[in-house]
């Protein structure tokens, strides 16, 4: 699953209960990438997008995670920086920050308060530079306490790390501009700080080296992705994951037209290919040998079971570009699953929360968020026949809930975050286990 921003963080780039939920949905990916999220306070340039640099940040992002892991899944983190691509009235007031002090032009930004033309960013200076190289670290290390599989450095589209690749955003005179040499350098330093964090295997770097969107303009886009990826082979990468995009021929003659067959074979690491694939594209693409896996985005957004949907041959619904940033919960955690059927009789129950206080009923009765149950592949084996009215809520029912397993159940009370108790059922008339909060399984 390719990454996307979704905007469905609070105003403290916390993510919530809905992205918990959308991400279980799905798992069955096999590799999510996340959005694209926040480094630093500094990096962020849009609102409600979530940040991993606070402690806040990191346990909401723990609940995500081990959902994901408990239902079989794997979940990297976009590390993201916007640079110029951010707005002072989403910013605090304060400018966006670039390599160099040019803005993108004919081009604006979705402010709260409607589009704006870019603003002109402040250069950073040498010392901020390395600066940011630390931030990138200290995401990485929270990414890991967070529990991810990984980290991606988002280095596509514009934001700060291609910015600072292309020479028609970057005019820096220090070490960091220039020569080809000294435009990647900001890249190669972060990507060399986060496989020191993180090790082999478990960093990828997402590129878009024919892509001119928000003046991503380079004199030469194939000699200057030609020494960074030379250069990333030398680093024990998870992935590279190219963004495929043909560019304007009129107005980029000299540029490359193929960018998977131009910079592809470059990478002598695990390619990850993406941008408009659909089953048929991508399977020939992985069965050629030119690429190991293929990323699916927007496909993603209205088919959170788009691998079962391949192998079924099933058709894709559609995604309503409207609700990609709009937030809330529409368009968002409430696309269905083409056989969400199945699991209907766990849907929409809200369970009641007193049970575990009464030792005759303890164990008997679980309590959890009731609409998450079916996320998680839960099942209401039998629902108690008193409602708890709790003030400022729905009607409670106790119930019985059957899960796939343990590690699922408790990913589920994990999420829930109730004082409540979990009872598996895992035999055939009595529980095996019960978690109670606080207590080792
Ligand atoms: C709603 C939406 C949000 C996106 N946000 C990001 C992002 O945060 N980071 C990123 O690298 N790409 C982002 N993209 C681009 C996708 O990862 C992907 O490259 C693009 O959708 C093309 O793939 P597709 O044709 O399979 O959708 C976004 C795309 C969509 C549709």
């Amino acid at each position: 699953m390719a990454p996307m921003t979704r905007t469905r963080a609070d105003a403290a780039g916390v993510v919530g209960e809905l992205t918990v939920r959308y991400y279980v949905q799905r798992a069955s990916a096999g590799l999510i990438v996340t959005e694209a999220t926040n480094i630093s306070a500094e990096a962020q340039g849009y609102p409600m997008t979530p940040g991993i640099w606070s402690e806040a940040q990191v346990e909401a992002w723990k609940k995500v995670t081990s959902a994901v892991h408990a239902v079989g899944g794997a979940i990297v983190m976009q590390l993201w920086h916007t640079g110029r691509i951010g707005h002072s009235d989403v910013r605090g007031g304060r400018l966006p920050v670039a390599p160099s002090a040019i803005a993108i032009a004919g081009q604006q930004h979705f402010t709260p308060t409607g589009p704006k033309p870019y603003e002109v960013p402040r250069a950073l200076t040498t010392d901020e530079v390395r600066a940011t190289v630390e931030d990138y670290a200290r995401a990485a290390v929270n990414a890991k306490a967070a529990g991810f599989d990984g980290v991606e450095l988002h280095g596509a589209f514009g934001y700060l790390p291609h910015a600072f690749l292309v020479d028609g955003a970057n005019q820096r005179t220090d070490a960091y501009g220039g020569s080809i040499e000294n435009r990647a350098r900001f890249v190669l330093e972060v990507m060399e700080r986060l496989v020191g964090v993180w090790g082999e295997g478990r960093v990828g770097i997402r590129l878009s080296p024919t892509l001119a969107y928000n003046g991503m303009v380079d004199s030469d886009p194939l000699a200057t992705f030609s020494y960074l990826i030379e250069r990333l082979n030398a680093l024990p990468l998870a992935y590279l994951h190219l963004m495929r995009a043909t560019p304007d021929a009129a107005r980029f003659p000299t540029w490359p037209r193929d960018t998977v067959a131009t910079f592809g074979p470059l990478f002598r690491g695990n390619l990850i290919v993406n941008g408009a694939f659909d089953r048929e594209s991508a399977e020939a693409m992985v069965a050629s040998g030119a690429a190991q896996a293929v990323s699916f985005g927007a496909p993603f957004v209205s088919n959170p079971d788009l691998v079962r949907r391949f192998a079924e041959g099933a058709p894709l619904a559609p995604a309503d570009p409207n609700t990609y940033y709009r937030g809330g919960a529409q368009g968002y955690a409430d696309y269905p699953a083409l056989h969400a059927d199945e699991r209907e009789p766990a849907r929409g129950y809200w369970l009641v929360q007193a049970t575990v206080t009464d030792p005759a009923a303890f164990g008997r009765y679980t309590a959890v968020a009731g609409p998450l149950i079916a996320t998680y592949g839960g099942r209401v084996l039998a629902r108690g026949d008193v409602a708890e009215v709790v003030e400022g809520s729905v009607p409670r029912r106790p119930c019985l809930i059957e899960f796939p397993s343990y590690a699922v159940a408790r990913a589920c009370y994990h999420y829930a975050g109730y004082q409540d108790a979990v009872a598996l059922r895992a035999g055939a008339a009595h529980f095996d286990i019960v978690v109670v909060e606080g207590m080792a399984p």
